[in-house]
């Protein structure tokens, strides 16, 4: 089995009381706030809020792994004062939770460019992952300023510079290998993709790393969610079967 299609290590994976990496796309806000007669950027902070209790929520529900889509390479295209609210909430968020997130035992991990990030928020985000970076009872993966075809085209440019400089020969080439220069590579594949506010699209989300993911669509704004709605797309995702490409173990018995 390659290793992008499937669990990266199959007896964990069967193994009942695996843990989970869940990814979500948040996503509502505003319409959250529109509902309401309010102003965007409430709708974005009150999805902080809603962020805090899933990540605490998370940590009891067998998850192991839980990345969020804070901030998109298309989000550039918002007013500006919108970007500016969205930049500070990060800022803001890491300032008031990194020490008890630290002291809970929680790596917390920055993907996307850092190209294009002022220096206060590309200080902030080293700061978090430097501080946690010895912690292994969760890992929170913040997506900011992440496209995944951004980080495809990042990783294929850091292959091709090594074939340039005589350390690689394209032809060595495997999914396994490109895979490695991807910004999630230390993380095991998701297993499950949630996106709320009712939208069913990906939005350049974790393109690569969706390959084999059970997708789980939710009609819950992003200012409502947590804990509950949580452990609802994971009751969902135990429902279904992953295949990833096989035939289920007992379809095998039924075919001889
Ligand atoms: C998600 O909420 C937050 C970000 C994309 C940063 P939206 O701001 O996209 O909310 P809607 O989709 O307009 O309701
Ligand atoms: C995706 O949501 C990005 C984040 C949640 C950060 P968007 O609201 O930006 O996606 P579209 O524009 O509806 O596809
Ligand atoms: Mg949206």
């Amino acid at each position: 089995m390659p290793a992008t299609t499937g669990p990266r290590n199959v007896s964990d994976a069967d193994a009942a009381d695996q843990r989970l990496h869940v990814a979500i796309i948040m996503d509502g806000n505003g319409r959250w706030a529109k509902q309401r007669g309010m102003p965007r950027v409430l709708g974005h902070r009150a999805g902080v809020n809603a962020l805090k209790r899933t990540v605490e929520g998370a940590q009891s529900q067998n998850v192991g792994v839980l990345t969020v889509f804070g901030f998109s390479t298309e989000n550039w295209r918002r007013p500006a004062h919108e970007v500016s609210e969205l930049m500070n909430l990060l800022k803001a968020y890491v300032e008031s939770d990194l020490e008890r997130l630290a002291k809970a035992g929680v790596r917390v991990r920055v993907i996307g460019r850092r190209t294009g990030l002022s220096a206060d928020i590309a200080e902030v985000i080293d700061r978090a992952e430097r501080r946690t970076r010895d912690n292994t009872a969760f890992t929170l993966q913040v997506a900011f300023n992440y496209g995944g075809q951004a980080d495809i085209t990042d990783a294929a440019r850091t292959f091709a510079e090594r074939v340039e400089r005589g350390e690689a020969k394209a032809s060595d080439l495997t999914e396994a290998m490109f895979e490695r220069f991807l910004s999630t590579a230390s993380a095991p594949p998701p297993d499950l993709i949630v996106r709320t506010s009712g939208e069913q699209r990906i939005s350049n989300f974790l393109l690569w790393d969706c390959a084999y993911a059970e997708l789980v669509f939710q009609d819950v704004l992003w200012p409502d969610y947590g804990p509950e709605a949580l452990a609802a797309a994971i009751a969902e995702y135990r429902r279904r079967d992953r295949r990833y490409g096989g035939v289920a173990a007992d379809d095998v018995a039924v075919a001889g």
